[in-house]
């Protein structure tokens, strides 16, 4: 009680969130899932999918930022004969090393942590190098701009400043990545992003010249899913 009256979110005490059906282990070292995250989980499997089914080549999906490994416990999950087949390549990263341990907890609890490859590191910096040039790239990057953060109340106040803050418009991170994507990223691939409730339209124009961009709306009408699709000559 006295913990929950300071402010600390519910999930940090109890230690876990239920979160699309699946318990995920919650404490400091990282972000706890949101609901709108759940909507991002969707446009994932039916990226991953989509693309499973367009092409006989193995694919690959990354998860860049996977915080407790929610995502990337959900795909593991999804997709566990493509990946034991070799079909499907799920690669999950994060800047912070103890958001990294929390999903290795994750993913290992969920019994898929032989499929998931996990590391640490800054966005798609080791792709095309250590690591291959992702299909489909998933991420929900800070988008918060870091004057909310630095007022921020509640449970906010309890998480990681590196999960939250976005820089002086919430978009540092965003923009970082889809500067990006056109070279570490396979030809014509798929980016999907969860964004902050009014970052729809500079989203749009911080895509990358020719891509196709399309957004998905959360259960109150709000634009939260960006779907930016390259085409080859982003490549
Ligand atoms: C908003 S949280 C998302 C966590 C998780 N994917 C989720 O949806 O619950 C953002 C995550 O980005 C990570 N991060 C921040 N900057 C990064 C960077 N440059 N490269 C990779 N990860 C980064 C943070 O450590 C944090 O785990």
């Amino acid at each position: 009680m006295a913990r929950r009256a300071a402010g600390e979110p519910i999930a940090y005490i109890r230690g876990f969130k239920e979160w699309r059906s699946l318990r995920i282990k919650t404490d400091p070292r990282a972000l706890i899932p949101r609901p709108e995250t759940e909507l991002l989980a969707d446009a994932a499997i039916r990226e991953v999918a989509a693309t499973l089914a367009q092409t006989d080549v193995p694919v690959v999906a990354w998860e860049v930022a996977t915080g407790s490994g929610a995502v990337a416990v959900v795909l593991a999950l999804e997709f566990r004969e493509a990946l034991q087949s070799g079909r499907l390549t799920l690669i999950a990263t994060d800047l912070s090393p103890d958001a990294a341990e929390l999903a290795a907890e994750n993913v290992a609890a969920h019994g898929v942590g032989g499929s998931v490859n996990l590391e640490g590191g800054d966005l798609l910096e080791a792709a095309g190098a250590r690591l291959p040039r992702p299909d489909v790239i998933i991420a929900n990057l800070p988008y918060v701009a870091t004057a909310e953060v630095d007022t921020a109340a509640g449970s906010l106040a309890h998480e990681p400043r590196l999960a939250l803050d976005g820089g002086p418009d919430g978009l540092d991170i965003i923009r970082r990545l889809l500067d990006e994507v056109p070279t570490r990223a396979a030809p014509a691939a798929t980016v999907l992003l969860e964004i902050g409730t009014d970052q729809a339209a500079v989203v749009r124009a911080l895509a990358p010249a020719g891509a196709s961009v399309s957004f998905e709306a959360d259960l109150a009408g709000i634009p939260r899913v960006v779907r930016i699709g390259l085409s080859d000559s982003n490549a």
